[in-house]
């Protein structure tokens, strides 16, 4: 699909489920998960399927935490069947990872994102109320399976993670990983501290030795360390990348959502369990209607949790 910017729109982000057994301050506002309607596995696969027909060649299933439906490895096996999708991917916060990479490297997911802020057992645990072991296990699993790459985000906050960015690279280049270091977007609880962001600008300053490789995959930019590992470096606030934008969003109830960083939001859920085409249509409308840049700002009352956004 093409927008009206000439934009080449081929990556879709599915969020399954709302629901996540975390609680990131970047990602949540605090308030418990109200999690409304669900898509049935079904209407997950409609709308995969009618997607892919408009040209989508890649799907990442996020949430919330896409492992916390009970059927989210038949969901994957059905949209790894469909044949014009070149990439199936996911973005898990790895807790229940080791219980299940193999079964999702089956059913086509042969690449991953696992969320880790923080190396520091106790420190994860504050930031994301999560278990540390359980993302390790899950990380060594789908390792083991040879999903490739095995990538972790860490979302940088100052005073608090922003020290590990060493550490970091000494584990991804041991386990053979690929660590981003992501800026901080006004959504969640800290939405309304800016303060807390790292920019690039503040990372190449901190580290000197960062040396480009020119190489841009995606939203991530990649940098050589002096140890000669690569890692990349997402900066959606310092260096948007709006104008190279392929992706939309269709969260777990069925709202189509054209940009994160707008509040534009189109309900597919009337459209579903009909004709493909029509609701290949209504996709196409929303595509259009894509705007050129995001509004999303610091210190304004954050539109939606990027629980529901899915990342
Ligand atoms: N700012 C930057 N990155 C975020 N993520 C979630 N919330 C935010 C935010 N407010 C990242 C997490 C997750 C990915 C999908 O998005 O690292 O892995």
């Amino acid at each position: 699909m093409l927008d009206r910017f000439g934009r080449i729109i081929n990556y879709l982000r599915l969020s399954v489920t709302e629901k996540c057994q975390l609680n990131c301050g970047y990602c949540r506002s605090g308030e418990a998960c109200k999690c409304g309607d669900e898509l049935t596995a079904e209407q997950l696969i409609q709308i995969s399927r009618v997607c892919v027909s408009l040209g989508i060649s890649k799907i990442r299933l996020t949430g919330g935490e896409p492992l916390m439906r009970g059927d989210i490895i038949d969901i994957a096996e059905e949209i790894g069947k469909l044949e014009e999708l070149k990439e199936l991917t996911m973005t898990t916060n790895g807790q229940k990872l080791d219980l299940c990479a193999s079964e999702l490297y089956k059913a086509g997911i042969k690449r991953i994102n696992i969320s880790l802020d923080s190396l520091d057992s106790e420190r994860y645990k504050s930031m994301t109320g999560g278990n540390i072991e359980r993302v390790l296990s899950g990380i060594e699993a789908a390792k083991k399976t040879g999903m490739n790459p095995v990538k972790i985000n860490v979302v940088l906050l100052k005073g608090i993670n922003d020290g590990e960015m060493e550490n970091f690279l000494r584990f991804s280049k041991e386990c053979g990983l690929i660590c981003r270091f992501i800026e901080l977007m006004p959504l969640g609880k800290f939405s309304e501290n800016p303060e807390l962001r790292i920019t690039m600008n503040d990372i190449l300053k901190q580290h000197p030795e960062l040396k480009s490789t020119g190489r841009v995959l995606g939203a991530e930019r990649e940098f050589r360390f002096e140890n000669s590992t690569t890692a990349g470096i997402i900066a959606p606030m310092s260096e948007p990348f709006c104008a190279s934008c392929n992706r939309i969003r269709i969260l777990s109830d069925g709202t189509l959502r054209p940009c994160l960083g707008c509040d534009l939001e189109i309900p597919l859920g009337g459209f579903l369990g009909g004709a493909d085409e029509i609701l290949a249509a209504e996709i196409e409308k929303g595509v259009q209607d894509k705007p050129m840049r995001y509004t999303m700002r610091d210190c304004e009352k954050p539109f939606r949790d990027m629980s529901r956004i899915g990342g």
